[in-house]
Formats: C-alpha cells, structure tokens, sequence
C-alpha cells in the first residue's frame, strides 16, 4: 500500500489539477500555472526518487497533468493510472526522456513533453570543466592541500596534460556535443574530431569554417573508434537508447590511449562501468569525469576510490538559468497541452518562453510524442 504523500498546494480552487513529483527551481512555473487556473500540488515527501505506487497516490481520482523527473519510472502503470485520473498530459523536467516510455504515453493518448535548448550551454560546461579538472588533477589537488600534505612547491607535483594542442574527440555532436566541442576548440585552442551518425552543421557551419583559426584542425571521423583512436579528451554526448548502451566497454576503452581523459555528461549506461573501473586500474594515467553513472545513484564497486576518477552527482544541468527555465518549460509544456494549445515548431528555440518579462507563447515548447498524437504545430 502505498503511503500518503505530503504535498503543498498553489491555487486550491483552480480548474485544472497539476502535479509536480518534486519542488523546482523559481516560482515562474507555478506563477504561469496559476495564472491559468490551475491548481498546483507539489510533492514534498523527503524521499529522493519516488516510486511508481507513491506516483499513483499523488495521481489520484482526478489529475490533468504531471511533471515529472527523469529518476522516475514512466511505463504503462503511471501512464494508465494518469489517463484514468482524466490526465492527458506528462512533461519530464529533462531534455533525456529515456525514463519515459513514449509509446505507453500515446497508447493513452498522454502528451510527453521534455525540456531542449535551456540547458545546452549549461551541460556543455559542466563536460568542460570536467575535462580540465581531468586534465589538470585538480580534484586530488583539492584534497591533498584539505588534508594538510603540501609542505613545498615541487616540480613533479600534480603535473597533467596541457589541452592546447591536443585533440578533443565527440561523440554524439548533437546541440550539447556541438556546444562543448566549440568551448574546447575556441577556448583551448585543441583540434577537433568528432563522430555522429549525422553531420553537424551546427558546428560545420557555424562555428569551424567561418571562425576556425590556425592551427586548429577538425574532422568528422568515419567510425566511432577513430575519434577512440585519435583524441586525448573525449566526451560523450549520445542519448541513451539500445544502440548506445555500452557504447564505452572494454574493448572501446582499449582503443583509447593510455593517458587519455574519458567525459559523460549524457547518461551512465552509455560506459560499461565495471570495465572501466577496471581500465581505471589498469592505467593510472587514464582519467574519467564522470556527471553520470550506470546504477544511478549508486557507483560500481571501486570507482569511488580510483584517484584518476572525478566524480560528481549528476548535476550537468545544474545552474539557476538553467533549472528554472527547465521547470518553467516542463509546467509549459503540460499547461499547453491541457489548454489545447499547438507545440511550438522549433524546440532548440525557446528564448521566449524563457523571457520573464512577457508572457509566453501560447504553445507547448517541446512535446516528443506529438506527431503520433497528431497534434496541430504552431505557425509562430
Ligand atoms: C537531462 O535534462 O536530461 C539532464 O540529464 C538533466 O541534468
């Protein structure tokens, strides 16, 4: 059975009744939400990840639509429980929707909304700094002045590797692959090689033929394990689905050189993450920044203790800018849908929904199911 859950409510005469499974970031989200008649009930239970049966309780008799986390299991369950409740509309405050079962959603006529383009830039940066923080060890440089070990300057201390020069590989150069591979490119001065099932005219045109300066190089590689081969810093920036999942093992992580510096930033099964702790071990002088991990939010047995692993708690997202607008795109995204209004046609393209200073399109930003639920795209 599952336990009442605690909840704090916004509006409690409004029309509709939205739920959000955790408070967000500003009040935008709820302001925009109660402008439009709805009642706004926000799951305040102190409990990390809810489960599927505390999601069904805060569903309900009667619920027109849910925000969501990616840490939660959106399958046919909450799907149905949230048709039944009246519910048609589902946003993931997340850009990554591979906790959501998409299909389940259309089979019930359930809208799934995520979150692109407030977070490119935001996530880019967190890749960045964990590629220098790589390459510059300055993590166990942190920890070694904390506990009271340096007594002197010494020449071999803490020596990395110089990014200058070097090649930064991508892997998946979609608009977060694309962002990260200019702020290496631009801001180190490194050659670029990159693998993507598609080319990237974002970073073909806009950025590397019109501002590329010598002697920076660039290149889309032919295979994956050429960009494994060639780069010294490579980070991950594919979505998660079947054909990504293990995409680094051990027989990828071999290809790699030894002194190499591994970065994911996208979602944790992408890494075999046993074969790299034991890669990890094998090669001191290979480094890995990690954001995300394959059991989240547990990490295999051995990683925590490697010294040439960074690791942080999945917060690649997580600047003010970013996590507020996430939230206002998310309520957006269900208030659109509730009200019957079209998705926006360009979903990188989110500026004005973001401007606090006028109200927003009437549009969902990003609805990913749209086109199976044949819903009317905005002429905006
Ligand atoms: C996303 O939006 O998918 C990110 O992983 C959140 O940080």
């Amino acid at each position: 059975m599952a336990q009442p859950v605690a909840i704090e409510v916004w509006n409690p005469n409004g029309k509709y009744r939205v739920i959000s499974t955790k408070p967000m970031p500003g009040t935008r989200w709820i302001n925009l939400l109660i402008e439009q008649d709805c009642r706004v009930e926000i799951c305040t239970q102190k409990k990390t990840i809810l489960s599927v049966e505390d999601i069904i309780a805060l569903i309900g008799d009667k619920c027109d639509g849910v925000i969501g986390q990616l840490t939660e299991d959106w399958g046919d369950t909450l799907f149905s429980a949230l048709s039944k409740a009246g519910g048609k509309a589902f946003s993931n405050m997340a850009v990554g929707y591979n906790n959501v079962d998409v299909n389940a959603a259309t089979k019930y006529g359930v809208a799934v909304g995520n979150t692109p383009g407030v977070l490119t830039e935001t996530t880019a940066e967190l890749a960045a700094s964990l590629s220098l923080a790589a390459a510059r060890r300055i993590v166990e440089a942190d920890e070694f002045m904390r506990t009271g070990l340096y007594d002197g300057w010494l020449p071999h201390l803490f020596v990395g590797n110089l990014l200058k020069g070097q090649t930064v590989g991508v892997i998946g150069a979609g608009r977060i692959g694309s962002a990260y591979a200019r702020m290496m490119v631009e801001g180190f001065k490194m050659n670029l090689i990159y693998y993507d099932l598609y080319q990237s005219t974002r970073l073909e045109k806009f950025f590397l033929k019109a501002n590329g300066e010598q002697p920076v190089t660039w290149k889309r590689a032919s295979s994956m394990e050429e960009v494994l081969r060639e780069a010294d810093v490579i980070s991950l920036h594919p979505i998660l689905d079947k054909t990504t999942y293990h995409l680094v093992n051990k027989d990828s992580l071999a290809v790699m050189k030894k002194e190499a510096i591994l970065v994911n930033c996208s979602r944790g099964p992408v890494i075999d993450e046993v074969a790299l702790v034991e890669h990890l071990k094998q090669n001191p002088m290979f480094r890995v920044g990690l954001d995300v991990f394959e059991d989240e939010p547990y990490m295999k047995p051995g990683l925590s203790e490697m010294k040439n692993a960074i690791v942080v708690p999945h917060i690649a997202s997580a600047s003010k800018w970013t996590r507020e607008g996430m939230a206002t795109l998310a309520a957006l995204n269900v208030l659109g849908k509730m009200k019957g209004y079209p998705v926006w046609s360009d979903p990188n393209r989110v500026d004005l929904f973001l401007d606090e200073n006028s109200p927003p399109p009437a549009a969902s930003p990003s609805i990913v199911n749209a086109k199976a639920l044949g819903l009317p795209v905005s002429k905006l």
